[in-house]
């Protein structure tokens, strides 16, 4: 099955909210609600980028870039569709907007214990902050967030 990257816009909350409703665990809090996509998604700078398998929706990055620094805002990949190197493909095309964009970084933040983390530092981004206790769990339990960058001059040598 082939996938596709394409750039989308409020129009496709529908696409988001199904990825956010299988992708994130309930248990973090992780998750972003409808209203809160549409509000993001209204303001400048901000773009989607939505990975369809075949017409489904499986994955999508949401990023902002305001001056010359790109924030990887959110990623997720339904459970069906992962481990076949879909996150990866929506972190090279956020990479790619965000440099032409004019962005010379780009940065996230993370939970820390989030499995995510493997596909960032494998994606080249490394670790640049901690933020003690930032994440409150459902059960209460609070967690570190860490914050990692990413040099983007590399693409313009
Ligand atoms: C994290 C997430 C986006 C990864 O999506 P994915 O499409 O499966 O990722 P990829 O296939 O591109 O993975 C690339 C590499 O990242 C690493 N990786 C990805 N998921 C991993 C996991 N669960 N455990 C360990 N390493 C992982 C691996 O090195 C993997 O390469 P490999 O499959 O050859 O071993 C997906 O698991 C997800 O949606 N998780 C829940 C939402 C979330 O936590 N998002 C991040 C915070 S906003």
């Amino acid at each position: 099955m082939t996938t596709r990257l394409i750039e989308g816009s409020s129009a496709d909350i529908d696409a988001v909210m199904r990825v956010m409703g299988d992708a994130f665990d309930p248990a973090f809090g992780e998750a972003w609600t409808r209203s809160q996509c549409l509000g993001i998604l209204g303001l400048p700078g901000v773009w989607l980028t939505i990975a369809y398998v075949g017409e489904e929706p499986g994955g999508f990055a949401l990023s902002r870039l305001v001056a010359d620094e790109a924030e990887l805002l959110l990623i997720g990949v339904r459970s069906a569709f992962r481990r076949v190197g879909i996150a990866t493909a929506l972190i090279e095309r956020t990479i790619q907007i965000a440099a032409t964009g004019g962005a010379i970084r780009l940065h996230l933040e993370v939970r820390a214990g989030n499995s995510a983390i493997n596909l960032y530092h494998k994606a080249g981004f490394t670790e640049i902050g901690r933020r003690k206790s930032y994440y409150r769990g459902a059960d209460g339990q609070l967690y570190d967030a860490l914050t990692l960058s990413m040099d983007l001059n590399f693409l313009k040598q």
